[in-house]
């Protein structure tokens, strides 16, 4: 068939054609990002191409390591998932915004203080993830291992970490300090509860 039969476009493969762009404002560890962003674009690619936010980091690209872990309302979501679009308006926590100056996020500090990395490369995600964790366990989500399904706040033991951390995978093998570091994490947030 000759050229001359073919549609006008479709010389040019669909992810060549022109796309949907949208102007969107990002609120990102309490400061606003103006940015136009073609409406593909990941909140990971926004955050670390764009925005030069590189805490974040790209593992798997498909869901399936949890190293691109932020919190968006308080909620640990993959970033590598989620289109920046659809992030609008909401609340996005990275790994850069959790230290309060110079002084470490409370699970921060546990994962220093329990060795919960060998490379790091996991670190950022891992992190993100528990303070999600911890944020779920105080508002009595049940995970797939809780007996108690009615507490208001579910208590957390080694089974229930390893279970609500499953989703961030961790190639250096670093489980055993990250286990101690979210419990650490959450009996420090029981005693400031107290
Ligand atoms: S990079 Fe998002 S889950 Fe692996
Ligand atoms: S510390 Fe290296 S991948 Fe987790």
């Amino acid at each position: 068939m000759s050229l001359s039969h073919l549609p006008p476009d479709s010389s040019v493969a669909p992810h060549q054609q022109d796309s949907p762009s949208n102007a969107v404002t990002l609120r990102i560890n309490a400061s606003e990002h103006r940015l136009t962003l073609d409406n593909r674009v990941t909140l990971l690619d926004a955050l670390r191409e764009r925005l030069g936010l590189t805490g974040t980091k790209k593992g798997c690209d498909h869901g399936q390591c949890g190293a691109c872990t932020v919190l968006v309302d308080g909620e640990r979501v993959n970033s590598c998932l989620t289109l920046a679009v659809t992030a609008e308006g909401r609340e996005i926590v990275t790994v850069e915004g959790l230290a309060d100056g110079d002084r470490l996020h409370p699970v921060q500090q546990a994962f220093r203080d329990h060795d919960g990395l060998q490379c790091g490369y996991c670190t950022p995600g891992q992190i993100c993830s528990a303070v999600g964790a911890l944020a779920e366990a105080e508002r009595g989500w049940p995970s797939h291992v809780t007996e108690d399904l009615a507490a208001d706040v579910a208590a957390l033991d080694a089974d229930e970490v390893r279970e609500r951390m499953s989703g961030n995978l961790c190639r250096c093998g670093a489980y055993g300090g990250i286990v101690a570091a979210v419990l650490e994490a959450a009996a420090e947030s029981n005693r400031g509860a107290a």
